[in-house]
């Protein structure tokens, strides 16, 4: 069993375990609780059930629907109902386990309950690891928007454990890679040289480049958000949490645009494609650096072109993002390879342009 840890030092410091096999750790950080309560969509039922029977305390399994449809209100409630019905107190902890979806509301639903319980994340899908499950952002959408309302709790741990990855559909593999790749443009480039070397390795669930790049990106979030874990305003090269936001800002109004039809990394792949053109007609980023988004996206078989008749609607849609900012609109971009940078409102024209090339 190949296992590492990496610290996450924000406000209230936990472990990420990570490797194939790490879900055997779960008992031993549930080892004083009395219940635990294992959020988890349809198709984990199973495992929820093998994971819970695994510890030493008495389960109550709350099955919520598949991804996005579970970060609801209604869904908010009922498990709450579930955990009023068995009687959770503060003494209980609350597992979630499946991909980003599930684990934000399980968060969530941990930080609400009583006020807050132990929380320990599992996530099933490589952007689940690398992005969700680490740094406390947990919540729900409504009907406005995503994510709308929510709350910052961190976990007691998260277990990524890769054999997780071998039942994933290619597709989701390969689309978690997107924020792989994110985590080695902004911060980490030997991610990218992984990458490289073997695109198909890297995408072999049993490989040992996949437990690396995962490893390397947890390490990427938990520095990002160990410095600002609450995402304070981020201002020209003094760049916060907003960071993970490369690629974001094009990527949210494409995942709208396609009706969520889109996987996250795939309209993220666009997203990044996007900006490091637009940071390269800027005067900010080398052709070669702008050049190698592309390349290594494709080589993960991720889209990097868009239609150009669509600006007009994925414009609008940019402007949906200020309603969380209250203000202009704002790019991460790159300046070179690890160094990202803040851009408000940019030149309309060259905004087009930019966009009007990946066609
Ligand atoms: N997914 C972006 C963040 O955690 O801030």
């Amino acid at each position: 069993m190949r296992i590492s840890t990496i610290d996450v030092t924000a406000e209230s410091p936990y472990q990420v375990v990570v490797g194939h096999g790490a879900l055997e750790f779960l008992p031993q950080y549930l080892a004083d609780q009395r219940r635990v309560a294992v959020i988890h969509p349809p198709l984990l039922r199973d495992q929820a059930a093998r994971l819970g029977a695994s510890c030493e305390c008495e389960l109550l399994l709350i099955e919520v629907p598949n991804a996005e449809q579970a970060k609801t209100g209604a869904t908010l409630q009922a498990c709450w109902d579930a955990l009023a019905g068995a009687g959770f107190t503060r003494s209980d902890a609350i597992v979630g386990l499946g991909g980003g979806a599930t684990t934000d509301l399980a968060g969530f639903v941990a930080a609400t309950w009583l006020r807050g319980v132990r929380y320990v994340s599992v996530p099933t899908t490589v952007l689940g690891m690398v992005d969700a499950a680490v740094g406390g952002k947990t919540g729900i959408n409504l009907a406005a928007g995503k994510n709308l309302v929510g709350s910052f709790y961190e976990p007691y741990t998260v277990l990524c454990d890769l054999a997780l990855l071998e039942s994933l559909p290619e597709r989701e593999m390969r689309s978690g890679m997107a924020e792989v790749v994110k985590a080695g443009f902004i911060a980490d480039p030997a991610i990218l040289s992984i990458i490289e070397d073997d695109p198909a390795r890297a995408l072999d669930p049993g490989g040992d480049e996949i437990c690396a790049l995962v490893k390397r990106a947890i390490s990427v979030k938990a520095a990002v958000v160990g410095a600002d874990l609450r995402e304070r305003t981020s201002v020209g090269r003094d760049v916060g949490r907003e960071l993970l936001n490369y690629g974001h800002t094009l990527g949210h109004a494409i995942e709208r645009h396609e009706g969520f039809r889109w996987r996250h990394g795939e309209a993220i792949s666009v997203g990044m494609t996007f900006v490091a053109e637009l940071s390269r007609r800027l005067g900010r980023l080398d052709d070669d650096t702008a050049e190698r988004h592309r390349r290594i996206l494709a080589a993960l078989k991720l889209p990097t072109s868009y239609p150009a008749k669509a600006w007009p609607q994925l414009r609008e849609a940019m402007n949906l993002d200020k309603k969380t900012r209250g203000d202009g609109l704002r790019f991460v971009i790159l300046e070179e390879l690890g160094h990202g940078a803040i851009l408000d409102n940019p030149d309309e024209g060259v905004l087009r342009n930019a966009f009007e090339s990946l066609a």
